[in-house]
């Protein structure tokens, strides 16, 4: 059984007369020592989802559908239930630290804080375990680094931070929400690497949310592709890249840079699609460069294809688009 299950979730925000379908029907598994990528342009209900596992929701959103983390419901769970779980055995990295960390407050003191929140001991102890947790994610220095206060660090050192605070009480699932989105390239290419390396060190399962395709082939294991509040592709990492379905997933992997291709990036056309006025049948099939007549009526189904699970009328043809295709 999976560490996390979530079957068939919707997310509503609103009133019942006039409500915003931000999740539609997503189902995803989590195995202990997994790396799942979600991976879908802006607004597409990343954020939603893993807000979803969370119970972070706020009080404007009405959830359907069943998150089992280790065999507890969390969309069922108690707010204390709840406590008990965000933080302790599911650790969060959002993309901007500066919003998470406390202006006021040394690194060691949050650090050691985030501890003692949830386990028993003396501050002495906090601080030391502080301490190791910088030296997990690679923060040379320690000693000055938990003097210094967040706007004394860079956004990558921040980040770090960030990491290390979710790490505090040893979670069992790690979830990071656009973790690397806020920050430069290089720097982006580090903290995926901190990511990659405490991941093996704590056999940790890690949801990682991300717009961006590129960001996900050195550490995610399984991709879940997402629009429009859907998942339209999923599969192991080689296949999404290299043997998918969908040409959503298709128009992704044209806009990444890539070292041995000269020819241009093709942007995919158009915009993603406001959840409130989402188009009928599939809601790609305004930007879809091989939609036909089907697409504009009928919501594709996700269904396994061979190397992926596509929602695609067309991936069903006997000549499926992407098949084989090497991005
Ligand atoms: N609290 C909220 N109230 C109303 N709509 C929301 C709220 N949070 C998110 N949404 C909407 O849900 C949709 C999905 O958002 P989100 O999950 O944040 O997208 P992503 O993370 O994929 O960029 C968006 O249209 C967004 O505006
Ligand atoms: S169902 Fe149609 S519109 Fe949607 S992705 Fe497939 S071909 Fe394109
Ligand atoms: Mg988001």
């Amino acid at each position: 059984m999976p560490l996390l299950e979530i079957r068939d979730l919707n997310v509503r925000f609103g009133t019942e007369a006039r409500a915003l379908h931000a999740v539609r029907g997503i189902d995803l598994d989590v195995g202990a020592d997994e790396v799942v990528a979600i991976v879908g342009e802006s607004g597409s209900g990343k954020s939603v989802t893993m807000l979803s596992v969370l119970g972070l929701l706020g009080p404007s959103a009405r959830a359907s559908g069943s998150i089992v983390f280790d065999g507890i419901d969390l969309l069922d769970a108690s707010p204390a239930t709840l406590r008990g779980i965000r933080g302790r055995r599911i650790g969060v990295v959002f993309q901007d630290p500066m919003t998470s960390l406390n202006p006021a407050h040394t690194v060691g003191h949050q650090l050691a804080e985030a501890v003692r929140i949830h386990q028993r001991g003396d501050r002495g102890n906090a601080t030391r375990r502080a301490a190791e947790l910088l030296e997990l994610v690679s923060i040379s220095d320690v000693g000055r680094r938990l003097r210094n206060y967040p706007h004394e660090l860079s956004g990558g050192m921040r980040q770090r931070v960030m990491i290390a605070m979710a790490l505090a009480n040893d979670p069992e699932l790690l979830i990071a929400d656009e973790p690397t989105t806020a920050l430069d390239v290089t720097i982006q290419a580090q903290i995926l690497d901190v990511l990659a390396s405490v991941q093996r060190e704590r056999k940790l399962a890690v949801v990682l949310v991300t717009h961006d395709l590129g960001v996900v082939a050195g550490l995610a294991q399984r991709v879940v592709v997402m629009y429009g509040g859907r998942v339209v592709e999923q599969g192991g990492v080689v296949d999404v890249f290299h043997r998918h379905h969908h040409p959503y997933t298709r128009g992704l992997l044209a806009c990444l840079p890539r070292l041995d291709r000269r020819h241009d990036l093709v942007p995919i056309g158009g915009a993603p699609p406001s959840l409130d006025q989402l188009p009928g049948g599939c809601a790609f099939h305004p930007r879809c460069p091989v939609a036909i007549d089907r697409c504009r009526t009928e919501a594709p189904e996700l269904l396994p294809r061979g190397s992926t699970s596509a929602a695609c009328h067309v991936a069903a043809m006997p000549v499926a688009i992407g098949n084989g295709a090497t991005p």
